[in-house]
């Protein structure tokens, strides 16, 4: 029987993806792990404080749970990132090289890591960024992401490892809160709006990022998880697209159920951040490996989001 430990449960992605893992295989089969201890309190399977620094707290909790997959999902983002750049560095690079040794002398049966379009940079193609071209990320979680991608193929080619990665857009929810990015300005624009405030927008109006619903995503992260190893012809990680769309369009989506919302723009320094990263991708590879494909359009996302977020007013 196949254990999955999950790193960083307790985030924006871990809280949705450990939920949907554990009904998927049972919550006997998941082990949920955070910094946070507070977190323990969302999930019904076991749970573990875990410092993913901790190399020998890692190793002693997959021999513990007799682990044969990890989720390794804690990462600090691209705008809390650029606050504290060396420390990002360590926390993302040696953590991703913790669960990779480990799968490697522990002969893990699978592992998951996720990367994003921070991978990307000024000199990328921005329209329909194609899985192959140039990468001049320039905020060091994209230099990480980037640098974590590089050693993901190589512990598959060299030692075998059977890692597995999507580089996903902005991903929207609203069961979790995003923990410092440049996209989180497409989750709180929904808080705004449910309490009747004015939302202020820290990007430009016609700023196009790519995102994601986080239904999508989920399907796509367990679909890229079952598919067969022999159709994986990407060890670094897949493009995903969904979404692509601004803040301008994301408020008028948000209008045709809130006519009255209103909308201001002060871009601070993740414009820049933004500017730097696609527009749209182009995910022909992963729809062609292991069937990719979105369910959510722009509208059915805000639809679905304001039906069920429930805000404090
Ligand atoms: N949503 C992430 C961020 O903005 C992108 O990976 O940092």
């Amino acid at each position: 029987m196949e254990k999955i430990l999950v790193t960083g449960a307790g985030g924006q992605l871990g809280t949705e993806l450990t939920e949907a893992l554990a009904g998927r295989y049972g919550t006997s089969a998941i082990i949920a792990s955070d910094i946070n201890e507070k977190a323990a309190s969302r999930f019904d399977c076991t749970f573990e404080v875990l410092n993913v620094l901790d190399k020998d707290k890692m190793a002693a909790l997959i021999d513990k749970h007799e682990v044969t997959q990890v989720y390794h999902l804690a990462a600090i983002l691209s705008a809390a990132g650029e606050k504290n750049p060396l420390f990002t560095w360590d926390l993302n690079m040696k953590s991703l090289l913790n669960v990779l040794e480990l799968a490697r002398e522990k002969n893990l049966n699978k592992i998951y890591w996720p990367s994003s379009i921070a991978v990307f940079g000024p000199h990328t193609r921005a329209v329909d960024t194609p899985q192959y071209c140039v990468m001049d990320p320039t905020t060091v979680y994209g230099i990480s992401k980037l640098a974590g991608e590089r050693w993901c193929e190589y512990y598959n080619k060299i030692y075998g490892v059977d890692v597995r990665s999507l580089r996903y857009p902005g991903l929207i929810s609203y069961k979790a809160a995003p923990g410092g990015g440049t996209t989180d300005y497409a989750v709180e624009i929904y808080h705004s709006a449910l309490k009747g405030e004015t939302f202020n927008c820290f990007l430009k109006a016609d700023t196009h990022l790519p995102m994601m619903y986080m239904p999508d995503a989920i399907k796509a992260t367990i679909d890229l998880m079952e598919a067969p190893a022999e159709s994986i012809s990407v060890r670094s990680s897949y493009n995903v697209g969904a979404l692509s769309f601004t803040p301008e369009e994301i408020y008028n989506s948000i209008k045709k159920f809130h006519p009255d919302f209103k909308i201001a723009y002060s871009p601070d320094f993740r414009q820049n951040i933004a500017a730097s990263w696609p527009d749209s991708i182009d995910d022909s590879v992963a729809r062609e490996d292991w069937n990719w494909k979105p369910e959510f359009d722009l509208d059915a996302m805000t639809k679905d989001i304001l039906e069920n977020l429930v805000v404090e007013k």
